[in-house]
C-alpha cells in the first residue's frame, strides 16, 4: 500500500467527468471528515480544467451545508482535453503544489482516475471515489449516482408504459450509457421490457426485434417496450423502421440528461458519505493512490493502478434473466 513520504496536511477535492447525483454527499463527507481529522481542505472548481485555470479555494464545514440533498455537484465539473496531455498534467501538479495541496480526492469515473494516476506520478497523492451514473467502473459494484439515475429512468419508463399500453403501441425508450449498458439492463428488467438493447451485446439485427414483436402480438400482447441504451442509439429511426415492418404504431422517447439530475436517493447519499469519509481517513493515515470501492457487499479500497487495469463485463446471467422473464 503506497504511503505519502511526509505527513499530509492539506488535501484538495474535485469532481470530474459527467456529474452524478450523490457527488455532493461525497464532497461534504470528504470536507467534513478531513477537517475533523485536522487537515486543511481546498476545493477545486470545474474538475481538472478548473485546476489548470487555478480555480482553487479553501473550504470550511459550512461551504458544504445544505448540499447533501442536491443533485449535480457544488464543485461543478468539466471534461478537460488539456489535462490529458503531459504538459497539462505537469501544470496541474505544479498548481496544486503552489497551493500547498499534498493529496487530491478525485470524484469521477475511469477517465478521471487516469488523470489522478498521472498526478500521482508527479508527486501528488491521490484517492479516487467512483462517481458516475453509468456503473462502468470495474473495481466496484457501486458507483455514486447509478441508483438515482436508474430510479429516475424507471419512473419515466413506467409513465411511457401507461400511454403505450393505452394506445397499444410499441415504445422505444432510450436511456443513458454511451459505452455501458448497466442503466438499460437494470431499467429494462425492472420495467419488464420485452427487449433491452445494450451497447456491449447488440448485434444490430433489427429483424429479430421485428420477429419478436410479430410473434408476441399473435399471442395477444398489445403493447411492446424496448429499452435502448444511448450507445446503441438511433431510437427515432429504429421506431420508423419497426412501425413500417410490423404495422404497430411505434414511438421513441429519449430520456437524456434528466437521468443525470435530481435529488439523490438515500442509497446514493449514504454510500457517497461513507466513501467520502473513507477517502479523508486514508489520507489522514498517509495512505495514497487508492480507489474507494464497494465490492462483495462491503466498502474497501484498492490500488489505483490495479483498479484501472480491471475490465468490467455485463453479467451474462442478468442478460439471460432479462430474456427469460419475457413471455
Ligand atoms: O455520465 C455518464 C454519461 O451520462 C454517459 O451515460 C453519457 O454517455 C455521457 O455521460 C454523456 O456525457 P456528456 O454529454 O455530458 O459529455
Amino acid at each position: 500500500m503506497a504511503k505519502a513520504e511526509k505527513a499530509i496536511k492539506t488535501i484538495g477535492v474535485l469532481t470530474s467527468g459527467g456529474d452524478a447525483p450523490g457527488m455532493n454527499a461525497a464532497i461534504r463527507a470528504v470536507v467534513r471528515k478531513a477537517l475533523k481529522n485536522g487537515l486543511k481542505v481546498m476545493g477545486i472548481d470545474k474538475g481538472y480544467q478548473g485546476l489548470l485555470n487555478n480555480e482553487i479555494r479553501p473550504m470550511n464545514a459550512k461551504d458544504v451545508s445544505d448540499s447533501i440533498q442536491m443533485g449535480g455537484t457544488i464543485l461543478k465539473t468539466a471534461r478537460s482535453e488539456e489535462f490529458t496531455t503531459r504538459e497539462g498534467q505537469e501544470n496541474g501538479a505544479k498548481i496544486l503544489k503552489e497551493h500547498g495541496v499534498d493529496a487530491l480526492v478525485v470524484i469521477g469515473g475511469d477517465g478521471s482516475y487516469r488523470g489522478a494516476l498521472a498526478l500521482s506520478h508527479l508527486g501528488i497523492g491521490v484517492i479516487g471515489i467512483p462517481g458516475t451514473i453509468d456503473l462502468d467502473i470495474a473495481c466496484t459494484d457501486y458507483t455514486i449516482g447509478f441508483d438515482t439515475a436508474i430510479n429516475t429512468a424507471m419512473e419515466a419508463i413506467d409513465k411511457v408504459r401507461d400511454t403505450s399500453s393505452s394506445h397499444e403501441r410499441c415504445s422505444i425508450i432510450e436511456v443513458m450509457g454511451r459505452k455501458a449498458g448497466y442503466i438499460a439492463l437494470w431499467c429494462g428488467i425492472s420495467s419488464g421490457a420485452e427487449e433491452i438493447l445494450l451497447p456491449e451485446k447488440y448485434d444490430f439485427d433489427e429483424q429479430k426485434i421485428i420477429n419478436h414483436i410479430v410473434g408476441i402480438r399473435k399471442l395477444g400482447k398489445t403493447h411492446f417496450l424496448i429499452v435502448n441504451a444511448e450507445g446503441v442509439g438511433h431510437s427515432v429511426s429504429m421506431a420508423r423502421r419497426i412501425e413500417a415492418a410490423t404495422g404497430m404504431e411505434t414511438r421513441a422517447t429519449i430520456l437524456g440528461y434528466m437521468q443525470r439530475g435530481g435529488s439523490p436517493t438515500c442509497k446514493d447519499r449514504f454510500y457517497a458519505s461513507v466513501m467520502g469519509a473513507m477517502a479523508a481517513d486514508l489520507l489522514t493515515k498517509g495512505v495514497i493512490n487508492r480507489v474507494i470501492c464497494f465490492k462483495n457487499g462491503d466498502f474497501t479500497d484498492i490500488d489505483i493502478d490495479e483498479a484501472l487495469a480491471m475490465k468490467k463485463e455485463i453479467p451474462e446471467y442478468y442478460v439471460e434473466i432479462a430474456k427469460d422473464l419475457v413471455r
